[in-house]
């Protein structure tokens, strides 16, 4: 710990030539490349706050087999990503949305949760003694996944006495590489009213496997889900929300708790909305996907991609891709100023 200290102390004093980890850049997906550091913080027993946490070597981590994480998945996680500028700075992208999203989660799932403060100091720091590893500007990103769970001992079906905040970080590439062909799921869902999908609960995601499995095996890339109520609108994928668009208009499901917040997905409203689109929240019928002109995924990791095809009950319907399209644009300006290119007038980014 003393020399992880050491270390990244003087990679924030340090001045001259940006030192970069040797890396592909050019290859980057989305997978874990194991960095230097990460950072822990407790939630001792009969605390609800989080003492002060450290910066420790990345490795695994015990766990008591009786942790809450473990036995009843009582955990959250999130995303966020540090882009290095042209002048080799780092900014990052909205931070305090992600702290704000994770103490909601936590208050749904029954943990106590890091301030925002204490979230985004995590955020830095992690960044910061893995600042080699963030890719060279326009050449990927070094995604930040912050994880709260319950770590204290539970045999029975109640919230864990401890807690653990983490956050790691590895750089990424293209969550997609190739285009996105998605296919409508009318089977599997995944989230239902009442249930846990408008947070980012560890739980939600391993149960849409088999049909995304399933999916990739046919040759497509995604799997877009429907509401459990009524199987007539649509939702969102495994690791992105959807957006479509027809003539000025672009639609979007309403976040209504079966649907995770995305702050992709809620800074594209924003910017479409300032580049003079009518952008409606609402429910969107299955039928509206036939008929739209394009269709985009946004999210963390995915950022803004376009969707080439979707297929639904053996129908397929083609959408407009390329340089001239709506998403492009979008896509222009959000990545734009996640990278320092275009000015940040909204107070988004975050210089570390
Ligand atoms: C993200 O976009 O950051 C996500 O959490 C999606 C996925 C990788 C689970």
């Amino acid at each position: 710990v003393t020399t992880a200290l050491e270390n990244y102390e003087s990679s924030i004093y340090s001045s001259g030539k940006t030192e970069y980890a040797n890396v592909n850049w050019d290859e980057l997906g989305f997978a874990l490349t194991k960095t230097d550091y990460m950072y822990v913080m407790n939630c001792s027993k009969g605390e609800e706050i989080f003492s002060e946490g450290i910066l420790t070597r990345f490795g695994n981590i015990e766990l008591c087999p009786s942790s809450g994480i473990l036995n009843y998945g009582q955990g959250l996680f999130e995303g966020l990503k540090a882009y290095r500028k042209e002048d080799e700075g780092i900014l990052l992208f909205r931070p305090e949305e992600n702290a704000l999203r994770m103490k909601m989660g936590a208050d749904r799932m029954c943990m106590p949760s890091p301030t925002v403060e204490q979230f985004i100091d995590a955020v830095k720091m992690t960044v910061l003694a893995n600042k080699r590893w963030v890719p060279p500007h326009g050449r990927g990103a070094l995604y930040i996944r912050p994880l709260l769970m319950g770590t204290g001992p539970n045999l029975g079906v109640k919230p864990a006495s401890e807690y653990t905040f983490l956050t790691y970080a590895s750089p990424v590439g293209n969550y997609h590489k190739s285009p996105m062909n998605l296919v409508v799921e009318d089977k599997v869902c995944r989230a239902t009213p009442g249930g846990t999908g408008g947070v980012k609960a560890v739980p939600n995601y391993s149960p849409i496997y088999k049909a995304l499995t399933q999916a990739k095996a046919k040759g497509f890339t995604e799997v877009l889900f429907l509401d459990a109520l009524t199987g007539r609108n649509i939702e969102e994928g495994s690791a992105c929300n959807i957006f479509i668009l027809k003539g000025n208009v672009i639609s979007t499901p309403t976040v209504h708790g079966t649907i995770l917040p995305g702050i992709t997905r809620k800074s594209v409203i924003e910017i479409a909305s300032t580049l003079g689109y009518q952008v409606e929240e609402r429910n969107v019928p299955i039928e509206e996907v036939f008929d739209a002109e394009e269709v985009f995924c946004t999210g963390t990791a995915m950022v803004l991609k376009s969707v080439v095809s979707i297929t639904y009950q053996g129908k397929r319907i083609e959408y407009k891709m390329g340089e001239e399209t709506v998403a492009q644009k979008l896509h222009a300006t959000l990545t734009g100023i996640q990278t320092g290119l275009i000015e940040d007038k909204m107070g988004w980014t975050v210089e570390v």
